[in-house]
């Protein structure tokens, strides 16, 4: 199957890209595998012709948006985040009557139609400089209450609404289980993901996005770590460093729909080029421009 892949990749100048909690063995075939932010730069700067995007909805949208006249195909359609549709009709307007100065800074965890009425997007890897640099007091932070928490306690300077959505896979770590693995582990390091609770953030000795905590891991001279994200990181931390040992809270965090993107999955859509991701030309103008502000503005 692999071989196949690399094969019909060749012939067609195709490109897989996948995020790190998709599955190892497509993490291991993937030309280029990074957090979301790194992810929509690669998409961005590729010269291939068709883009594989293993990942979910959101991930594919944004490739499409940023490169329209590339062909972006998912393995599976139907792989979406729920935490990317988490605001209710009507707030964000709501908001921008009630504020003057108001910006709307929108999690690229989101769908294009809450993208188009943003003025710039982030990711958990750019959110604090973004929201630190912005000109704007008053911040709507949109959708994910848990990033837009650490965001404002580390911008405390700016006024930062928060909405009440989040991710229901990191949502569900709880401390007593994140006690349970420090009392196992009790040299381990504690790195975690800001779409974690606030309870998880306080015990943690390094937040950051799934870029942030596998570079952290690589270069920090301790050798046990408990990892507070979802369970496909294991894969790079393992290969970057097989002399560290790694530990998830049990039970450990999966979210299906990354886990939706199969090799199987992967070698129907190169062969059929069938799934290609469709982005309404109306949404798609109006979502670039936070996007590319966000490229822009997360140099
Ligand atoms: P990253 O931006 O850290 O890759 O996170 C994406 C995501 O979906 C986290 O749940
Ligand atoms: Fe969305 Fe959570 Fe899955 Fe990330 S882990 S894609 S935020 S549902």
């Amino acid at each position: 199957m692999k071989e196949r892949i690399a094969q019909l990749k060749k012939e067609k100048n195709a490109v897989i890209m996948a995020h790190y909690y998709v599955p190892g063995e497509v993490q291991e075939i993937a030309d280029y595998v990074g957090d979301s932010f790194a992810l929509a730069k690669s998409a961005k700067n590729s010269d291939a012709d068709i883009i594989v995007f293993c990942g979910v909805s959101f991930m594919g949208e944004s490739a499409k948006i940023l490169c329209p006249d590339k062909k972006v195909l998912m393995p599976d359609l139907t792989a979406d985040c729920a935490m990317a549709h988490m605001v209710a009709p009507g707030k964000i307007a709501a908001m921008r009557e009630q504020y003057e100065d108001l910006a709307v800074v929108c999690y690229i965890n989101s769908t294009a139609e809450l993208k188009c009425q943003s003025d710039v997007c982030v990711t958990s890897s750019n959110a604090v400089k973004i929201v630190r640099e912005l000109p704007n007091q008053n911040i709507f932070f949109i959708p994910d209450r848990n990033l837009g928490r650490y965001v404002a306690e580390q911008v405390p300077e700016k006024n930062v609404i928060l909405n009440d959505g989040c991710c229901p896979i990191h949502a569900e770590l709880k401390a007593e289980q994140l006690l349970a693995a420090k009392a196992a582990h009790p040299e381990a390091l504690v790195l975690s993901h800001p779409e974690c609770e606030k309870e998880i953030l306080d015990l943690s000795d390094y937040i950051g996005s799934t870029a942030g905590i596998i570079n952290f891991a690589k270069k920090s001279e301790a050798k046990e770590f408990i990892i507070c994200t979802e369970d496909g990181v294991a894969w790079q931390l393992q290969t970057d460093n097989p002399d560290k040992k790694f530990f998830f809270p049990e039970p450990s965090l999966c979210c299906k729909d990354m886990k939706r993107n199969t090799l199987e999955r992967i070698l129907a859509v190169l062969e059929t080029e069938e799934n290609e991701v469709e982005a309404d030309p109306d949404r798609s103008k109006g979502a670039l421009l936070p996007l590319d502000r966000m490229l822009e503005l997360g140099k």
